[in-house]
């Protein structure tokens, strides 16, 4: 079945993510989406904040795939790649994926991806919640990493709904074939355009740092690094950086 949108927009909320659980919660329809002005209390991965002054893009969309939550996990790497196919679109900088869902303009993070997901009947997620931030015509101070937007990174100037429209045409398809296909269909394309492939990557997790050579992706959306002693590490989550050459 065709995915259609039924989009929300509000002038301010504090967050479009926990809006849209709630939505979810009391039995929303997939193809839900909320976009906001302004978040007061944007969140991003691990924890973080998200700054979200009014210019940017600030949207959630609700989604009920019939998918474990492993498989629904590596929708953000499939959300990345319309993001990725709509800047390259945009822009004549070079546009990059760094793992796990973030997109990069000349090595600039431009935009950020919180999946979360909720419940499980017959093995199968309820719900699932794509957020998705896009900088458009500011960007916040370089904190983790080097930031920019759009028209800083020489793009056009657009709305936030005029963003919305054009993402949401892009994503629509990208989505439709990963809920029949999975990820496989996209995996070679998100790493033909990653940022570090064959690099020596420092990967800060939880607990611990762990350096080595960013090898592969799973199928399942994994880190696979090389370390010094022949040996493979795995890693779900965390925060990666290129090292310095
Ligand atoms: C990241 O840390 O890179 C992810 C940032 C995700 C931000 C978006 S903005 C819309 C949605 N609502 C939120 O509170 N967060 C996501």
């Amino acid at each position: 079945m065709s995915l259609i949108f039924r989009v929300e927009a509000l002038a301010e909320i504090d967050s479009t993510n926990d809006a849209l659980k709630h939505r979810a919660l009391a039995g929303a329809e997939e193809g839900l989406v909320l976009r906001a002005d302004v978040q007061t209390a944007g969140r991003g991965r691990r924890g973080r904040s998200w700054v979200s002054e009014a210019g940017n893009l600030y949207m959630s969309i609700l989604l009920r795939p019939s998918k474990s939550p492993a498989e629904a996990a590596t929708l953000g790497f499939v959300a990345a790649i319309a993001l990725g196919r709509l800047l390259r679109a945009l822009l004549t900088m070079p546009v990059r994926h760094k793992w796990p869902n973030d997109v990069l303009v000349d090595g600039r993070k431009i935009s950020g991806i919180l999946l979360e997901s909720g419940g499980i009947t017959g093995g199968y997620v309820d719900w699932l919640v794509l957020g998705i931030g896009l900088n458009l015509r500011h960007h916040p101070a370089e904190g983790l990493y080097p930031t920019t937007d759009l028209v800083a990174a020489g793009g056009p100037i657009l709305s936030p709904d005029q963003a919305m429209d054009l993402l949401l045409a892009e994503f629509r398809p990208v989505y439709e074939a990963w809920r029949s296909g999975g990820f496989a269909a996209f995996r070679q394309e998100w790493l033909a355009h990653a940022s570090g492939l064959g690099d020596t990557v420092l990967a800060r997790l939880e607990r611990e740092e762990v350096t080595g050579r960013f090898d592969d992706i799973d199928p399942d959306g994994t880190l696979v690094m090389g370390l010094a002693d022949g040996s493979k590490r795995r890693i779900a989550a965390g925060d990666i950086f290129v090292a310095p050459r």
